[in-house]
């Protein structure tokens, strides 16, 4: 299957173990000139905008009309999936060219720096939002691995996401004292590490008391970093979700100092409805989901784009931003029908 050589392709820049893609990387300029040429391969007309998003347009036939988009990101965590971002560019790409031309343009993107490991993320679809999204397209459709067990668990190939957590992402820094490790008593030692460490472990603790919010740290950095130092200053990653931002907030009462934040964002009715019809058509039962996971669909929901996203189901308990990552075959083989039905939907005009 194309869409699965693709991904192997897309899987094997960067070296592994795993996707290496990391946003702003040699990698994900690769991974972008790669899609690029399948994108020109399938007869679109390419273009990259200012902050590095990659398009694709299959021209409609009536070009004043607003286009019909769909895409994800093609950067990685580092030793990431074969499937998360890259599953909905190159599964957009063959739903599109599968559609063939219709009324609206439709259009494949490729997002830059969606994962952002060490900021907010989402750079290319905030950059895209934030400055010259005109004309608004009319839909944006994202197909992206559920990153999570349910589907498996429910032994359901797809779902419809309802939409997206709120979330807050920052750091904290600990300052404190280098001193040797082996001649500075313990009473009086200002362990930056130690208390850094306290934090984590509180923040665990102030997340497992709000229902449906999840904190991670998932980055730490000690200074001077030597086994024989008393750890002077630490800087650690904070990374919250929830629900919605009053439970986002609960949370970070554990947080000292700023974090960027995102609002929860629902998905659009018409471009879900699309979708919906399509898994009905092939007679699968419609499961509707929210994403614990942030997306470059949050971004354009938030800015205004009708916006829904389809769900493919991940294996192996659900797991993602790992190399574990797996999705069958026979479900991304859905995904693209599912997808191919909903963009003629939308891009036709009766
Ligand atoms: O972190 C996320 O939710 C996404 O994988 N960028
Ligand atoms: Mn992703
Ligand atoms: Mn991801």
């Amino acid at each position: 299957m194309r869409v699965l050589e693709r991904l192997d392709q897309l899987y094997e820049i960067g070296g592994g173990p795993g996707a290496n893609r990391l946003g702003g990387s040699p990698g994900e300029d690769e991974a972008h000139e790669l899609a690029a040429s399948w994108m020109r391969e399938a007869g679109l007309e390419v273009d990259v905008d200012p902050a590095g998003n990659l398009f694709g347009r299959l021209s409609g036939s009536d070009s004043e009309l607003p286009e019909v988009w769909t895409g994800s990101h093609l950067d990685t965590v580092p030793a990431g999936g074969r499937f998360d971002g890259a599953l909905g560019v190159v599964a957009g790409l063959e739903a599109v060219e599968r559609a063939g031309r219709q009324a609206r343009t439709l259009t494949v993107v490729a997002f830059r720096d969606e994962e952002g490991c060490c900021g907010p993320g989402c750079v290319g679809s905030r950059a895209l939002c934030s400055g010259w999204l005109d004309p608004r397209p009319e839909a944006f459709v994202e197909t992206h691995v559920e990153q999570g067990p349910r589907l498996e668990e429910a032994g359901v190939p797809l779902a419809i996401v309802t939409g997206i957590v709120a979330t807050a992402r920052g750091e904290v820094v600990f300052e404190g004292a280098a001193g040797h490790a082996g001649t500075t008593p313990m009473a009086g030692r200002r362990d930056a590490l130690a208390e850094a460490a306290e934090f984590v472990l509180a923040l665990r603790d102030a997340a497992a008391e709000v229902d449906g919010a999840v904190a991670t740290v998932g980055r730490l950095e000690v200074e001077p970093g030597a086994t024989n130092v008393i750890p002077g200053r630490v800087v650690v990653s904070v990374d919250v979700r929830a629900p919605d931002v009053e439970r986002v907030a609960a949370v970070l009462a554990a947080v000292p100092g700023e974090t960027s934040r995102t609002d929860a964002v629902a998905m659009a009715a018409a471009p879900s409805d699309a979708l919906r019809l399509e898994v009905e058509r092939l007679g699968l039962p419609v499961v509707e989901l929210p994403s614990g996971a942030g997306h470059d669909a949050g971004v354009l929901a938030a800015a205004g784009v009708p916006t829904a996203m389809l769900f493919v189901r991940s294996l192996n308990g659900g797991v993602s931003h790992s190399p574990d990552e797996e999705t069958s075959a026979e479900d991304v083989a859905l995904c693209v029908d599912v997808l191919a039905g909903a963009l003629a939907r939308l891009s036709s005009v009766e």
